[in-house]
């Protein structure tokens, strides 16, 4: 048998890909992989070494919680990311930091229950959660993220409804997305404090982890898991090698991953994105890997300089933002009342785009209309400073009409 390319009666006008990008706009709002930076070759070279070691365990049926050979690179490589080292049986693959989220929804919650929420936060994961029927209860930052009296001030705001002993608390400690944050570790630790005696679930969405621009004396967050089974750690190959493969994995007490991999789910289809994971397993441990995530690493950090030093000099004064030492966002806050959600099509007009903050602060909306997020990940440092003074022009433009 022989496999063709498709002839012209059978491609499709159907979208391929979520984002297929805008003519004439620079669009900030997504965090995505630029182009240049995706792998290409290397990932075929992977798809045959996965192939040539073995072709069923390649394109069988996964192993429930992962391939092993996936798991104990994971064991042996988390620890250069984390304070602490999990086990093998502390991690389970998954099909990407969502689909562990939505495991963790299947294992620990109910349609109807509370669930608490970093305010602001990712905003499609506040989707998804609500999506599965819960109810969020915003925890909202002070600027330096969340901190042990406001998780208990949320706790406390509770529907009366709401009998259940357990909850989850989804946030983004390190790198945040949307405000780039990472939580200090004293501040972190005193969080994990509160978390445990209130026998709330930490799920800690962790994707940005590896996005580090801080170098290697930066301190890393403990790796909980090992002694306190109330911290979920969510991580993914999406922002490091590709998103379109599917593959993350997650860090949790052993029983919890235990529960995972024996959930029907998994008992009918195996590991998730099982062939993805034998690809990933292959370019990880090829002796590029390394060099291949610090060149990516300082692509994103010329990425990150390259805007904020063109916005320095491009937006108009009242606009302020911090300089994120990881992960693809900068948290645009207007210091008077300039409405950032009103003055996007004005944006747009002008070529470029962004996601205000509406987007991701959590029932506050006038707090999110002074603010936007936008993504330093997707493009060349020259179209970001081109990006840059688009916005500057339009947001002057936006408060004249104001
Ligand atoms: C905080 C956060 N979590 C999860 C995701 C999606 O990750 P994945 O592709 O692994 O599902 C993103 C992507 O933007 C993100 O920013």
């Amino acid at each position: 048998v022989s496999v063709a390319g498709a002839n012209a009666s059978t491609r499709s006008h159907l979208p391929v890909s979520q984002l297929p990008g805008r003519p004439g706009i620079i669009d900030l709002g997504p965090g995505t992989v630029p182009r240049r930076a995706l792998p290409g070759r290397e990932l075929v070279d992977a798809l045959a070494i996965a192939l040539d070691e073995s072709p069923v365990d390649a394109v069988g049926y996964g192993a429930n919680q992962g391939p092993g050979p996936l798991l104990s690179w994971l064991a042996g490589w988390l620890p250069t990311l984390y304070d602490g080292a999990p086990t093998t049986a502390e991690i389970l693959v998954t099909a990407g930091a969502t689909s562990g989220l939505d495991r963790i929804c299947t294992a620990l919650t109910r349609p109807g229950d509370v669930a608490l929420c970093q305010s602001p936060t990712y905003h499609l994961a506040a989707g998804h959660l609500q999506s599965r029927g819960l109810r969020l209860v915003p925890v909202a930052d002070d600027g330096r993220g969340p901190t042990g009296e406001v998780l208990e001030a949320a706790l406390a705001r509770r529907p009366p409804s709401s009998q259940q002993p357990h909850c989850i608390y989804y946030l983004v400690p390190v790198h945040s997305n949307p405000t780039g944050v990472t939580v200090g570790i004293d501040r972190w630790e005193c969080l994990v404090r509160r978390a445990r005696e209130r026998e709330v679930t930490l799920v800690c969405d962790d994707v940005y982890v590896p996005i580090d621009f801080r170098g290697v004396d930066a301190p890393r967050m403990p790796l909980d898991t090992v002694r306190d089974p109330l911290i979920v750690r969510l991580g993914s190959f999406s922002k490091i090698v590709a998103p379109g493969l599917r593959v993350g994995w997650l860090v949790a007490d052993r029983a919890l991953v235990q529960q995972l991999a024996s959930d029907g789910l998994t008992q009918s289809g195996g590991g998730p994105s099982h062939t993805a994971a034998m690809i990933v397993h292959a370019l990880c441990q090829s002796t590029g890997w390394e060099a291949r995530l610090r060149w990516l690493v300082r692509r994103f950090a010329e990425q990150r300089d390259a805007l904020t030093d063109a916005l320095a000099d491009a937006l108009p004064p009242g606009l302020t933002y911090d300089r994120p030492q990881g992960g693809f966002f900068i948290w645009l806050r207007a210091l008077d009342d300039t409405d950032l959600a009103a003055a996007l099509p004005v944006a747009e007009r002008h070529g470029v785009s962004y996601v205000p903050g509406t987007a991701f602060v959590l029932g506050d909306q006038a707090a999110g209309r002074r603010s936007a997020r936008i993504a330093f990940s997707g493009h060349e440092p020259d179209t970001l400073r081109e990006a840059a003074r688009r916005l500057g022009d339009a947001l002057q433009r936006a408060r004249v009409i104001a």
